[in-house]
């Protein structure tokens, strides 16, 4: 069922109207700087769409993991300077959500922005505290989420202070999110590719099962392809393994084996470090090595799958790409992605290190038809769950 959406309204609907917009500006600083600002540029549609309709904009987000405390290296100031260069006018700053933000938000004019300080610092925010969520809906008239990278947490700004508003609105970002995710998942043009990678076996096993049945070919990498060849009785050496989704992993090859394709030749070294002497494996990893990477052959066949029709989705590096002498088969696969969709493949790519992948590749967000801003949120959508930041906002027909 659709969500309603900030389009939905009529243009006059939000002047002089005080507008909580939950976004999700989770982004890397260093020393006060923005390393990667694509998350806050993500939400710069909804923020001009209702600053330019003459609401006044509230906007919150967490960042980082505070744990309820104040830490200065996770403030979100630095965000609000950025922002003020990314939209041309000033955006406030409230030092905090509770005392300083009522006054604050009671000055603002027309088409103005706050940005409230990380949510985190106040222990109500994550454990959805009902007294913390009122304060946060008292400050406004009508409730915005733009957060999707953030849905799947039912913390107080993304679930609790929702039902304190008539109207809870999808910003633009969450209702593009919930479009493209949404095809991607229950409707997804054929052949439908799937490419997982990425370390850790038990994000990835929901979206396998739940995507399965309209998969056509699963092309899996990265660390988490161990512990499928393992399963598979191939020797793994010392590579990553996973024993406690070892179980799960077997039962899925043995139902979709023969949708499921895994590295038939690998890059491993025995030292995880730039710069360590590499070796080329085929079939079996030796003792003592440890997979870094897909090699020539893998990506040979995996890019014979990867063609200018139907669907491709990628989450999740197909070797430690960070360091540049396992990039290769991440980067070649990158490549391949881009290439299909300009030769008409739509691609959608989610989780933050496909996202820096895709970048060190050289590619723009724009060159491909998707890329999600979400991380767990992306892989617990497509596993078919109901993510609760999308759940608490206003059906189109309800
Ligand atoms: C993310 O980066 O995936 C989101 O901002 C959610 O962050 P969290 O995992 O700390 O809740």
């Amino acid at each position: 069922m659709g969500k309603l959406s900030i389009r939905d309204l009529p243009e006059e609907a939000y002047r002089g109207k005080r507008v909580f917009v939950r976004v999700d500006f989770n982004v890397p600083i260093k020393g006060g700087v923005i390393q990667d600002d694509t998350r806050i540029r993500a939400s710069l549609p909804t923020i001009e769409y209702l600053g330019g309709r003459g609401a006044r904009l509230i906007l919150a987000s967490h960042l980082g993991r505070p744990k309820g405390k104040k830490i200065p290296e996770l403030s979100l100031e630095p965000v609000a300077h950025h922002l003020s260069k990314l939209t041309g006018k000033e955006v406030k700053f409230a030092p905090d959500c509770t005392n300083a933000a009522p006054e604050i938000v009671s000055r603002l004019q027309d088409g103005e922005i706050v940005l409230l300080e990380n949510l985190r610092f106040n222990p109500g925010e994550e454990a959805n505290d009902p007294s913390f969520a009122r304060s946060l809906a008292s400050l406004a008239d009508i409730y915005v989420n733009d957060a999707f990278g953030t849905a799947h947490r039912a913390h107080a700004s993304t679930y609790g202070m929702a039902k304190f508003f008539d109207l809870r609105l999808a910003g633009l970002l969450m209702a593009r999110e919930i479009e493209f995710l949404t095809k991607v998942r229950d409707n997804p043009d054929k052949p439908f590719v799937v490419i997982l990678g990425g370390a850790k076996v038990k994000d990835k096993i929901g979206v396998i099962s739940n995507l399965v049945a309209r998969a056509d070919v699963f092309l899996i990498g990265g660390g988490m392809s161990y512990t499928f060849l393992k399963a598979e009785g191939r020797e793994i050496g010392n590579s990553l393994f996973d024993e406690k989704h070892f179980e799960q992993v077997k039962d899925l090859l043995s139902s979709y084996g023969e949708k499921i394709k895994l590295p038939v030749d690998h890059i491993a070294v025995k030292e995880v470090v730039a710069g360590a002497q590499k070796r080329h494996f085929e079939g079996d990893i030796e003792k003592g090595w440890i997979g870094v990477d897909i090699g020539e052959k893998t990506i040979k066949l995996y890019k014979s799958f990867l063609k200018g029709e139907g669907m491709i989705f990628w989450n999740g590096p197909l070797g430690v790409f960070e360091i540049d002498d396992f990039a290769h088969g991440t980067m070649e696969i990158a490549r391949a992605v881009k290439e299909a969709c300009e030769n008409g493949a739509k691609v959608v790519i989610g989780g933050g290190d496909t996202v820096s992948a895709i970048h060190k590749a050289g590619i723009k967000d724009e060159e491909l038809t998707h890329v999600s801003t979400g991380g767990g949120a992306t892989l617990e959508f497509l596993a078919g769950v109901e993510l609760p930041g999308i759940k608490v906002l206003t059906d189109r027909n309800g």
